[in-house]
C-alpha cells in the first residue's frame, strides 16, 4: 500500500508538478549534490555531469530518457506508484527504467519506504549511462521475467545488494554505486563511515544467502572491485545456480525499490 499516487504524464509526456513539488526536488538536489562528492564512485559522478539536471525543478522523463538513449539505449517510463512485478523485471528487460512520477511529502524528506522520483532518477539514472552497468541491468530485467516466483525471491538479494546497495572499491578509496544509498543523505554518510555495517567482499553465494531488511539501514554492504564485476553473475551461469537453490533456499518478499 501506498498513499502516493504518481502524476500522469499528458500526451506530450510531459508531467505537471506544482511549485512546492519541484522546491523539494531542489532542497533534496541542494542537499544530496554536497554529500555525494568523495563518496560516490567515478563512474556516478561522470554520469551525473552527463545527464546535467536541473536543481531548481524536478527533470521531465523525455530531458533524462534522451541522454540515457543516447549514451547506452536506456529510458526512463513513467509508471505508477506501486507496479506488478512482472511489468517491473520487463521494463528492464526493455531498456526501460521505471519511475514513479511522484516526489516524496516535506514529512518524508529524509526517508520514505516507496521509491520516489528522486530516488529513482538521482539516485539510478546516473549509473545507467554506464554500459557495462545499464547491460547487467537489462540482462537482471530478462532473466528475472523469465525465473520461477522462488528464484525470483532469491534474485531479489542480487538486485539489493548492487542496484541498490553496492558499494564499490575506486583504486584506494570504497565509494558507492548504489542508487538506494545515493538518494539517501543519511546513508550515503553511513554507508562508508560507520563502524556498524559490514562491508563484505563481492561473493555471489555469499549475496544470495544474505536476507535483507527493507524497513532498516542496512547491516552489511558487499563492495566489488570494478563495474564488470557484475557481469561475473552471467558468466557464472547464476540463474540455473538460483533456480537450484529456489527449492531449499527462501528468499525474501522481493522489494521494488
Ligand atoms: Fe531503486
Amino acid at each position: 500500500m501506498t498513499k502516493y499516487i504518481a502524476k500522469k504524464p499528458n500526451a506530450n509526456g510531459y508531467v505537471g508538478y506544482i511549485p512546492e513539488e519541484n522546491e523539494t526536488w531542489q532542497i533534496l538536489y541542494e542537499r544530496q549534490i554536497k554529500v555525494i562528492q568523495d563518496r560516490a564512485c567515478a563512474e556516478y559522478l561522470e554520469g551525473l555531469k552527463t545527464l546535467n539536471m536541473p536543481s531548481n525543478r524536478i527533470p521531465q522523463c523525455g530531458e533524462i530518457s534522451e541522454v540515457l538513449k543516447a549514451k547506452t539505449g536506456w529510458s526512463v517510463a513513467p509508471v505508477a506508484a506501486i507496479i506488478p512485478l512482472e511489468q517491473f523485471f520487463a521494463l528492464l528487460a526493455d531498456r526501460r527504467f521505471p519511475a514513479a512520477t511522484f516526489i516524496r511529502t516535506r514529512e518524508e524528506l529524509d526517508y520514505l519506504e516507496e521509491p520516489d522520483i528522486f530516488h529513482e532518477y538521482f539516485g539510478h539514472c546516473p549509473m545507467l549511462t554506464h554500459q557495462a552497468y545499464a547491460d547487467f541491468v537489462q540482462w537482471y530485467g530478462e532473466n528475472a521475467l523469465k525465473a520461477s516466483k522462488k528464484a525470483q525471491s532469491l534474485l531479489g538479494r542480487l538486485f539489493w545488494f548492487t542496484i541498490e546497495f553496492g558499494l564499490i572499491q575506486n583504486k584506494d578509496k570504497l565509494r558507492i554505486y548504489g542508487g538506494g544509498i545515493l538518494s539517501s543523505s543519511q546513508e550515503t554518510i553511513y554507508a562508508l563511515e560507520s563502524d556498524v555495517p559490514e562491508r563484505l567482499p563481492f561473493d555471489i553465494m555469499k549475496m544470495l544467502k544474505t536476507s535483507y531488511r527493507y524497513d532498516e539501514i542496512q547491516k552489511c554492504y558487499f563492495v566489488i572491485q570494478d563495474l564488470a564485476d557484475l557481469f561475473q553473475l552471467k558468466s557464472d551461469k547464476i540463474i540455473p545456480l538460483v533456480e537450484s537453490m529456489g527449492s531449499e533456499s527462501k528468499g525474501d518478499d522481493f522489494v521494488i525499490c
